[in-house]
């Protein structure tokens, strides 16, 4: 018997990868998307909200977007607009129509809180973003770690940073909540930079993506832009971009691409230049005398032709559902 759809909650700062995911997860019946939550990260929260948002209209998603977090528990930083434009969804070319549905009255704090308890064991939060929200909901309610099925991220990473060379962004954008996160007890997967610079999306892709669908393709564009901020930042890299989000999400609909070890895992949260590190201990020990915690399963590989060509199936189907959501929206106006 066909196994039942992973219930999920994203928790993201869309942001072109957040995108990615949650289209990824919108396509596949592997998963059941019941609510987007969204958190200051890449671009301001009234940004991340607002790109959530004209995601879910123009694609035709059947998804209610709860407004989370403001600002991180203590750190502030200027957000990337380099990487993800000032609006924090930038395209190359055809962009989303502005959206016409506000976001749920709901704080998103609240509607994770309730969807947990109301279904304890059976909601797995992919939290792609800052972990604030997580946070927020852990220490208003320590009591859920236990019941929500497990926390599957994209964060950290137990080799190199990327916004400072020990700290990788989501975690570095407010590492006191990924501390309350870590140390909670929840059930953690970790999706970190060592396995998502593995993963990643090749312009023969998004050639792919526009070929599919003749005319405007916002699923294009947007990646098309995100590819083209990183090899400016980066340099020209012929496996194309990393794409960080979708790892989540891929693991939910097919865990053997990854390999995943159990480890312990710590958040640097001092004034220093570790600030902001996943500190995930690698080292070797008897099991037999291991008294460490293992409190965070981490990704260390990827099949990354798996990926990528379930990202792309996603992004495809995207390109096309946009085509017929648009359609309808202009016969509506006509
Ligand atoms: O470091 C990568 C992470 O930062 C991704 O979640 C991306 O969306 C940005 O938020
Ligand atoms: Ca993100």
């Amino acid at each position: 018997m066909a196994e039942a759809p992973e219930r999920v909650i994203i928790d993201c700062d869309p942001g072109h990868d957040d995108m990615a995911a949650i289209l990824l997860a919108a396509w596949h019946d592997r998963i059941r998307l019941e609510a987007i939550t969204t958190v200051c990260g890449n671009a301001s929260l009234a940004n991340t909200t607002n790109n959530a948002l004209r995601i879910v209209e123009a694609f035709g998603l059947d998804v209610p977007v709860h407004a989370g977090a403001v600002q991180p528990l203590l750190h502030r930083y200027d957000f990337p607009a380099a990487f993800h434009g000032p609006s924090g969804l930038d395209s190359a070319g055809a962009d989303l129509p502005p959206a016409t549905r506000a976001a749920q009255g709901q704080h998103a704090v609240d509607a994770i809180i309730e969807r947990v308890e109301a279904h304890p064991g059976e909601i797995t939060l992919v939290v792609i973003g800052p972990m604030t929200n997580a946070a927020l909901v852990l220490a208003k309610r320590p009591d859920l770690a236990g019941k929500i099925k497990r926390l599957v991220f994209m964060g950290g990473s137990s080799t190199e940073g990327n916004v400072t060379p020990a700290a990788e962004f989501n975690i570095w954008a407010d590492a006191e909540a990924a501390r309350i996160v870590f140390r909670s007890g929840v059930k953690l997967v970790m999706f970190g930079l060592n396995v998502t610079h593995q993963t990643r999306l090749a312009q023969a892709a998004i050639d792919a993506v526009r070929a599919a669908q003749p005319g405007p393709n916002p699923a294009a564009d947007i990646m098309q832009f995100y590819c083209g901020t990183y090899h400016a930042f980066a340099g020209a890299d012929p496996r194309g971009a990393p794409l960080h989000d979708p790892c989540t999400i891929a693991y939910l609909i097919e865990p053997d691409i990854f390999a995943v070890e159990p480890r312990p895992g710590e958040v640097i949260v001092a004034d220093c230049e570790s600030y902001g590190q996943t500190l995930i201990d690698l080292r070797p020990q008897d099991r037999k005398h291991d008294t460490r915690t293992m409190n965070v399963d981490v990704a260390m590989s990827a099949d990354t032709t798996r990926f990528t060509d379930l990202v792309t199936q996603a992004l495809i189907w995207a390109a096309k559902r946009y085509a017929t959501t648009s359609k309808t929206r202009t016969q509506g106006a006509a």
